[in-house]
């Protein structure tokens, strides 16, 4: 029998799993990680989230490494992990659309200045007042328009936003700007009034947003990031809310997850932040998208969304 040795949420997961990898997949045996009867050399396919440092090294006969997530530092970043192994990065309709929603809740959060609501309710004090700016006066700019990123310029056009969208190659999105490159950076946040972030974390996007980049944005933007926390520096992002560059930050990620608790993100009254759940998949989804991919490796088909070593995602 197949084996798919699943770490993603602990062992009580593993009956939800098996159900619907029984739909998907019914010849699949499905195990848990921890599993102490599981024999790593029998595992044949791995679905990992989190740092389990040497363990995937010791899974001799793996044919493929699936990640729960879009982001796959959690894998690479073990220096012993196999990376002659194909590791397949989630993605699916859900995915997106979550995605897309988170983003389009921050932008929402930011220009109809919910922080401002939250702080009066909290003080129970009646602070009228009108956010003016509309969807269309918005100028939203995303970092990163890969698989998340173009599903959620899509939608973010859709509602009204103009949008354009930074990445390393050039785009070719309808009613979509595109910018790529370093160089093409600055213009790109010259435009900008609501920046979201959708990178992967890699050597080149640490700390990507700085003090210096923050500054190219127009006075008054708003920064959503629901990529990875390594790429905006945080103390950059609060002295320029603090300085009154910016209107507010939505942040879903960070570094570390969660932040200490006497970090001022916490409690600052420009920032609203989420527990890093901006977007995921259903188990039933994420069972659908890696059972099919086993079933097409099985017949010799090519995996999908695989991370590319070269580029680092
Ligand atoms: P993709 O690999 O499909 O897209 C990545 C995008 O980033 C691509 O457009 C790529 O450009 C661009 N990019 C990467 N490095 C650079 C760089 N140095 N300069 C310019 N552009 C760059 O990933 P996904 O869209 O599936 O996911 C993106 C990230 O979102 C994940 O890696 C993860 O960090 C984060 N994420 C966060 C979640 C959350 O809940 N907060 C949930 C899911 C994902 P190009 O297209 O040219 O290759
Ligand atoms: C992901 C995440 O990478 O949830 O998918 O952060």
């Amino acid at each position: 029998m197949t084996i798919l040795a699943i770490r993603h949420g602990g062992p009580e997961t593993l009956p939800e799993y098996q159900t619907h990898f029984a739909a998907f997949a019914p010849a699949l045996g499905v195990r848990h990680w921890d599993d102490p009867s599981l024999d790593p050399a029998e595992v044949a396919y791995a679905l990992i989230w989190g740092r389990d440092p040497g363990r995937l090294a010791r899974m001799v006969n793996l044919k493929a490494i699936f990640s729960p997530g879009a982001g796959v530092e959690h894998i690479v970043n073990d220096p012993t992990w196999p990376a002659h192994i194909p590791l397949v990065r989630m993605f699916t309709d859900g995915f997106a659309r979550r995605m897309g929603e988170y983003a389009i809740l921050g932008a929402l959060a930011l220009m109809k200045d919910l922080p401002r609501n939250i702080a009066a309710q909290q003080a129970q004090r009646w602070d009228q007042f009108d956010p003016e700016p509309i969807a269309p006066e918005m100028r939203v700019g995303i970092l990163g328009m890969g698989n998340l990123g173009s599903a959620t310029a899509s939608m973010m056009r859709a509602f009204g936003f103009p949008v354009a969208g930074w990445s390393a190659s050039r785009k070719d999105i309808p009613g979509v700007e595109s910018f790529a490159g370093m160089s093409e950076l600055p213009a790109f946040l010259a435009r900008t009034d609501m920046l979201v972030m959708m990178l992967p974390d890699t050597a080149a996007t640490k700390g990507l947003m700085n003090a210096a980049s923050l500054a190219l944005l127009p006075r008054g933007a708003g920064v959503v990031n629901a990529g990875r926390g390594p790429q905006l520096v945080l103390a950059d992002l609060v002295a320029a809310l603090d300085a009154g560059h910016l209107r507010g930050a939505f942040l879903d990620v960070f570094d570390p997850e969660p932040p200490p608790a006497d970090h001022v993100v916490w409690r600052h009254p420009r920032i609203i932040m989420t527990p890093h759940n901006a977007a995921f998949d259903t188990r039933r989804e994420r069972a659908r998208y890696v059972a099919n991919a086993i079933l097409a490796h099985q017949r010799g088909e090519p995996l999908p969304n695989l991370y590319q070593p070269a580029r680092g995602y």
